[in-house]
């Protein structure tokens, strides 16, 4: 299959264009570098550099390359950043992924994987969340997650295209050569790594007076390479019906204990204070993954904090300073 990755040159993005690769499907990645590294983007795929926002690069990839199947990664991704600036995540996530649902039907392209986010859930009274849970988000991020699967849902109504749209909890460690480096990075699991690496000073936990068993908020780690994998079982059932699935490793974690586990693996003592709440933050987000794993037969490998945490650690040992640019 040609696949179409956007934002194949960031995170999860490099992480399943590899995957791709390795089960023979023809990869071109689409990404304007804003946020992704040219370093990250794995041999043997096409680069196209472009913008979502420009329909011209957007329809001569889809022609030239003879796409068969999208996979939509490329947005802007960080909670507190669309808080203080929801103009960007209106652009990025919604406007710009608009133009790409247009150029694909333009181009009789009717197959797309979305990364959404468990941040359509905003701070749910069910936890474990289920896929039915109601849709609630409390941050611009999550709110524009959500207006792009009614998008989907109003695109498969009027013109047939097919989608599964992930809902992803919380992504971490590293395949092979392909690792974590967000620039600002905000991200728990990277920065408390960095301070072990002595890049970052002091590790900062954000707010200690939740409604949790040890005040920190609670989050579901779920492997990165894991969370790869489903993407190829959701390409398999795309062309019957459109679905919506967590992923997630149905597991809570506190940020204290992720802190201590990451004390534990990388043998330092890593200097932390705690600080006040993080703006839009919720308390807790632990995934229900059982849709997934019964119509898919998803299974992840990598469920254990502490193998997901030691995979992030070799990653950042071998780059201290991230993706060179
Ligand atoms: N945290 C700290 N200190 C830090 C960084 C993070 O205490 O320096 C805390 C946060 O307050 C939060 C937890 O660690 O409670 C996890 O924060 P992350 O920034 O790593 O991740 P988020 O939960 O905010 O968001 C991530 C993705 C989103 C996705 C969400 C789904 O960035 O795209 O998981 O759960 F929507």
């Amino acid at each position: 299959m040609k696949v179409l990755v956007t934002g194949g040159a960031g995170y999860i993005g490099s992480v399943t264009s590899k995957l791709l690769l390795q089960s023979n499907h023809e990869v071109v990645i689409f990404d304007n570098l804003s946020r992704g590294h040219k370093a990250a983007i794995p041999k043997g795929t096409i680069f196209v550099q472009g913008d979502l926002a420009d329909s011209v690069i957007l329809n001569k990839t889809f022609n030239n390359h003879r796409i068969e199947y999208v996979i939509h990664f490329a947005a802007a991704s960080l909670v507190e950043e669309s808080v203080k600036n929801p103009n960007l995540y209106f652009q990025n996530n919604v406007v710009n992924g608009v133009n790409l649902l247009k150029s694909m039907i333009e181009n009789n392209v009717k197959k797309i994987i979305f990364s959404s986010s468990a941040a359509v859930y905003g701070s749910p009274d069910i936890v474990p969340i289920p896929e039915t849970a109601k849709i609630n988000p409390i941050n611009p991020y999550g709110g524009t997650k959500r207006i792009f699967e009614i998008l989907l849902e109003e695109y498969d109504k009027a013109c047939g295209l097919k989608y599964t749209s992930l809902r992803y909890f919380n992504v971490a460690g590293a395949y092979e050569n392909l690792g974590e480096d967000h620039h600002p990075e905000t991200h728990l699991i990277p920065l408390i790594l960095r301070t072990a690496l002595g890049e970052q000073k002091t590790f900062e936990i954000f707010g200690d007076d939740y409604d949790t068993r040890d005040g920190t908020c609670i989050r579901d780690y779920i492997h990165v390479y894991d969370l790869a994998i489903a993407h190829l079982l959701a390409m398999k059932i795309l062309d019957q019906t459109s679905k919506v699935y967590n992923l997630g490793s149905e597991n809570g974690t506190t940020v204290k204990e992720v802190f201590k586990t990451a004390c534990e693996i990388t043998g330092k003592e890593i200097p932390t204070k705690i600080v006040g709440r993080r703006a839009g933050d919720p308390p807790a987000l632990i995934a229900s993954s059982q849709k997934i794993k019964q119509d898919l037969g998803w299974q992840p490998k990598k469920t254990n904090l502490k193998a997901i945490i030691q995979d992030a650690w070799n990653w950042h040992q071998a780059h201290p300073l991230g993706y060179p640019e």
